[in-house]
């Protein structure tokens, strides 16, 4: 039952006290169980209105109802009550508007239908999963994996891969040197490695032969950055020492990996060509995985082979003698062959990338393609 002005007979003090009080508590009831701005006005206008507020009511009900003895004390009461109800109808709003109706902070309120936070799980970078896959192909033929420093000496770079101090082989590896080395031996002077081969030296120096791991990491040239440049790349190196490994062995690998990782319809082709670690070296072609090896697409030619029909791929050859000398094996009983290639060159076959830089810019559109 909502609360209604009683008419009042007694007006003794303690009766005024009673039906004081009975009004302050439906006027804590309702205060309390208004919860929004249209609660409040409704409120207010029970407790205010000019016509018919319970204000307005008392003034009926009690005050004029009130013997003329009996007018002082309700009256005072009357205006007491007055101020109490202005006061509870302007807090009862405050609170409202601060969102506090439900004793929470609006901010706290919890709303389970609204939707979760989405955290999207990433894509492996596609330069890591080319390697990882390159790596996987040569897993899969017993090869294991070795790591060397990015931060080398110029003796694992040059020297023992058979770049003697001032061999224009040199040359060809546009080499970014370690300031302030001079007064160091040669040897000992510091660069960042401009290939992946230093591993092979690492790794024939702690193990004996057989010998079967391949190399991947970072390698950095002092190259100008364009669609097929980076100063900063990846390389696998690949090494294979054992009894009686020859270019046949190495044909074979090489001819299987490229099949497994551009389709079993590809052919390789080994040209001659030069390392100072390895002799014979060669280089290895695939045929073009645009045009099947024809040199001609959509009528012309082909430009991704320039119409040659074959893709160079990478380098490789025969453990050159000399090479075995700076890690004490015994040339005479052992024979080897190794390779090395770069993996944005394949990442970009793969996938059709036509500019190396979209794998060091982070652009998150190009990245979550890999995934
Ligand atoms: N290290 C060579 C380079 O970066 C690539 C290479 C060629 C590695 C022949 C080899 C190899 O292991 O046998 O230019």
């Amino acid at each position: 039952m909502p609360y209604t002005v009683p008419k009042l007979s007694d007006f003794s003090a303690s009766a005024l006290d009673s039906a004081v009080r009975g009004l302050l508590s439906a006027l804590e009831q309702e205060s309390a169980a208004a919860g929004s701005e249209n609660d409040w006005k409704a409120f207010r206008d029970r407790w205010m209105a000019r016509k018919n507020g319970i204000l307005t009511q008392l003034n009926d009900l009690w005050l004029k109802a009130a013997p003329r003895d009996a007018k002082r004390d309700v009256g005072q009461r009357v205006n007491e009550l007055k101020t109490k109800v202005e006061q509870t109808v302007d807090a009862t709003l405050a609170r409202i508007q601060s969102g506090a109706s439900s004793g929470k902070l609006a901010a706290e309120r919890l709303d389970v239908t609204l939707p979760g936070i989405r955290r999207p799980i990433g894509a492996e970078h596609p330069v890591i999963k080319t390697m990882n896959e390159i790596i996987g192909v040569f897993r899969n033929l017993g090869y294991s994996v070795e790591e060397g420093p990015e931060i080398e000496t110029d003796y694992y770079n040059f020297e023992a891969l058979n770049f003697p101090p001032n061999h224009p082989a040199r040359d060809t590896q546009d080499t970014l040197f370690i300031a302030g080395q001079e007064s160091k031996e040669l040897r000992d002077r510091l660069l960042l490695r401009t290939h992946t081969s230093p591993v092979q030296i690492r790794t024939m120096q702690k193990m004996k032969p057989p010998v079967r791991v391949v190399c991947p990491g970072k390698v950095h040239r002092n190259d100008a950055a364009d669609a097929t440049h980076s100063p900063i790349f990846h390389q696998i190196e690949g090494l294979a020492v054992d009894t009686n490994i020859t270019f046949c062995d190495l044909k074979g690998t090489l001819d299987h990996a490229m099949k497994a990782l551009f389709g079993s319809s590809v052919k390789t082709r080994f040209y001659p060509s030069f390392f100072p670690f390895t002799e014979p070296s060669a280089d290895v072609q695939i045929s073009c995985i645009f045009c099947d090896g024809k040199g001609t697409r959509d009528g012309g030619p082909c430009r991704n082979c320039k119409a040659s029909g074959w893709i160079e791929l990478l380098g490789c050859g025969m453990v050159d003698p000399n090479v075995y000398g700076f890690v004490d094996y015994d040339a005479t009983k052992i024979s080897g062959f190794a390779f090395g290639m770069g993996v944005e060159r394949i990442a970009i076959l793969k996938y059709g990338v036509d500019d190396i830089q979209l794998f060091f810019q982070g652009d998150v559109r190009f990245l979550e393609q890999f995934g």
